[in-house]
């Protein structure tokens, strides 16, 4: 795979035209484009349709998190706008994961959709151990729980796990070759972690054995966004 088909831009900004723009800046260096709630909330379900008439794939982030009946109605209104992937918690258990896969899959077959890759978000990467254990009451550690989930996301027959790139070792053991690890809190040396707790270069996260690389601030808030794009990709082609 080609280094820029591993990037995933999140296009974290609120209007439509900007983010229409910053594809047509991007399209030739990174493979697909993140739609998060504030672009879809402010956009609404255009801004997809939008980006893929650019040629271009969208992971829709809006990591859907409800009963299984109304999650798997989401997925197959995500399915039917036609993105490339979409993700929900897999907190929401088994049994929402199992049902929103055999919609999405059913819909597939009965409209000849191509089926979107289906993500289960672990634990953010803006949690830390600390607020697991202390807020969450969640008492064991930080990776078992991220391997746990992982876990359950293979046994729903999901296409894989958003995780940080800490984790990724551990999923791939426990997980094996083909399960996607999808890694978001992402920082080259020469930028801060904002509000991301667990964070890695891009270099490290390939290594980790992460598929994709979801980056948002450390290229959009560059005062060279492209040159930064260069450096992230030569990375990810020395690791
Ligand atoms: O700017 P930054 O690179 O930190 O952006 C990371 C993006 O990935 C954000 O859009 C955030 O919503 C998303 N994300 C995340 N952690 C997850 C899932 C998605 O940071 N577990």
């Amino acid at each position: 795979m080609p280094a820029s088909d591993k990037l995933i831009i999140a296009l974290d900004v609120s209007e439509h035209d900007y983010a229409i723009d910053l594809v047509e800046k991007f399209k030739d260096y990174v493979g697909i484009f993140k739609v998060g709630f504030e672009l879809f909330i402010s956009s609404g379900p255009k801004i997809v349709e939008d980006i893929n008439k650019k040629g271009k794939k969208v992971f829709l982030d809006l990591k859907f998190h409800d009963i299984p009946n109304t999650v798997s109605k989401a997925a197959v209104a995500a399915t039917r706008l036609g993105v490339h992937m979409f993700n929900l918690h897999t907190s929401g258990g088994l049994e929402m994961m199992k049902r929103c896969r055999d919609s999405v899959v059913e819909v597939c077959l009965k409209e000849n959709i191509d089926r979107p890759k289906i993500l289960g978000v672990t634990i953010l990467t803006s949690l830390s151990r600390e607020v697991l254990r202390d807020e969450l009451g969640i008492q064991h550690g930080l990776r078992t729980h991220v391997r746990h989930l992982s876990s359950l996301a293979l046994k729903a027959g999901l296409d894989g796990v958003i995780a940080s790139a800490k984790e990724a070792e551990i999923i791939r053991n426990h997980c094996g070759k083909g399960f996607l690890i999808v890694t978001p809190g992402i920082r080259p040396s020469w930028t801060p972690p904002d509000d991301q707790k667990r964070t890695v270069t891009p270099k490290e996260a390939i290594r980790a054995g992460a598929d994709y690389l979801v980056i948002g601030r450390a290229i959009l808030q560059q005062s060279d966004p492209l040159k930064a794009i260069e450096l992230i990709t030569l990375e990810v082609l020395s690791a």
